[in-house]
């Protein structure tokens, strides 16, 4: 439980939009808190190499600006359709793409919010399971990261995944 802006570690994951341009959610306040120097970086990408956007299941890494976190790795969630549009595969991918980058990056701790699960409208009892098969399978494979964190906003969101956690 708590803001993922205070995560002092290597890696605080954003659940952006393909945009990369800043929004609500934990997108506004990862903006808010970092300040300024996260969106420019974000604006060079829109004018480089991401100018078409940052595709669902994709993700790029910036600076962190005034946040103790090195690095922001932003990762766009699918948008929730019912579950019959791919939004599965999309968000098992953000996950594995975000864990992916910080172990190229050498950051060997990475704090996830829970992607899509807010104005994207993903049922957070199906993003979690998406969620923690796609970070146990990544760790099965991988030495790196080392430290996979979910950091939830709400005591719902926290429930929700730890319902979705228990053994069925
Ligand atoms: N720290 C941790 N988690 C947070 C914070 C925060 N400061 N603020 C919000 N959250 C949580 C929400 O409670 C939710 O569980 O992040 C999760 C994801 O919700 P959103 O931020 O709405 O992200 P998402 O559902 O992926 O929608 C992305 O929303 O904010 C816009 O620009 C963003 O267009 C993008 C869309």
């Amino acid at each position: 439980m708590g803001d993922i802006t205070h995560f002092e570690g290597g890696a605080i994951v954003n659940a952006a939009n393909s945009g990369l341009l800043g929004g609500g959610g934990v997108d506004g306040a990862i903006h808010r808190a970092g300040g300024p120097a996260i969106l420019a970086e974000c604006r060079a990408l829109r004018a480089g190499a991401l100018a078409a956007g940052l595709p669902a299941g994709e993700a790029v890494s910036t600076a962190a600006g005034k946040l103790r976190a090195v690095r922001v790795i932003h990762t766009v969630g699918p948008i929730w359709e019912g579950g019959e549009r791919g939004e599965p595969a999309l968000l098992a991918s953000c996950y594995r793409k975000c864990l992916g980058l910080a172990a190229a990056e050498g950051l060997d701790s990475v704090a996830f919010p829970a992607i899509s699960t807010g104005v994207y409208g993903y049922p957070r009892e199906a993003a979690a399971r998406v969620a923690y098969a796609a970070i146990a399978s990544f760790l099965r494979d991988n030495e790196h990261p080392r430290s996979v964190s979910l950091i939830f906003f709400t005591k719902g969101d926290a429930h929700a995944f730890l319902e979705a956690a228990q053994p069925r």
